[in-house]
């Protein structure tokens, strides 16, 4: 489950990105994607249309409805990424036991090229260069992130 704040630019992008890289490898079976925000603020809305627009000129549907994350998903999710350090700090208060806190983690730790960048950022206040920033790194992670899963390491 990949997690930002508001559930409507970031974290539906991975989830996109994330079922595409499923499917091109034929191992869709093998996965339950979802993504959820820290914050309801945004809770029923599509993902913000800037978001989309960036990921259709790749050829990826972002087609999700916003939620705020809840104790079930913290239970049930084996993987649970973090876009932010903000989203980080308020996944670990929520998490009600050290396995669930063990589950979450930072989604750029997965940055083949992170060049010790941590977070994703946030491209809400920003112009649409900081979608397509927002579009390649999560696009390259989540490369890496299902390599990794599937015990190939080398990406
Ligand atoms: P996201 O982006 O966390 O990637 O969905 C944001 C969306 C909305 C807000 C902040 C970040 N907001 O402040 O409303």
């Amino acid at each position: 489950m990949f997690v930002c704040q508001g559930n409507i630019c970031r974290s539906p992008l991975a989830q996109a990105l994330f079922e595409h890289l499923l499917q091109r490898r034929g191992v869709t079976a093998r996965y339950k994607v979802d993504s959820t925000g820290v914050s309801s603020y945004h809770v029923g809305e599509s993902a913000d249309r800037r978001m989309r627009e960036t990921a259709a000129r790749h050829g990826i549907t972002v087609n999700h409805r916003a939620r705020a994350v809840t104790q079930r998903d913290l239970a049930q999710y084996d993987l649970i990424l973090a876009m932010d350090r903000d989203n980080y700090a308020i996944l670990q208060r929520k998490a009600q036991n050290q396995q669930q806190r063990s589950r979450i983690r930072m989604f750029r730790d997965f940055d083949p090229v992170a060049n010790g960048a941590i977070d994703v950022p946030d491209p809400w206040y920003g112009g649409m260069n900081g979608f397509q920033n927002v579009y390649e790194i999560v696009e390259r992670t989540c490369e890496a992130l299902l390599d990794q899963l599937e015990g190939d390491s080398i990406s």
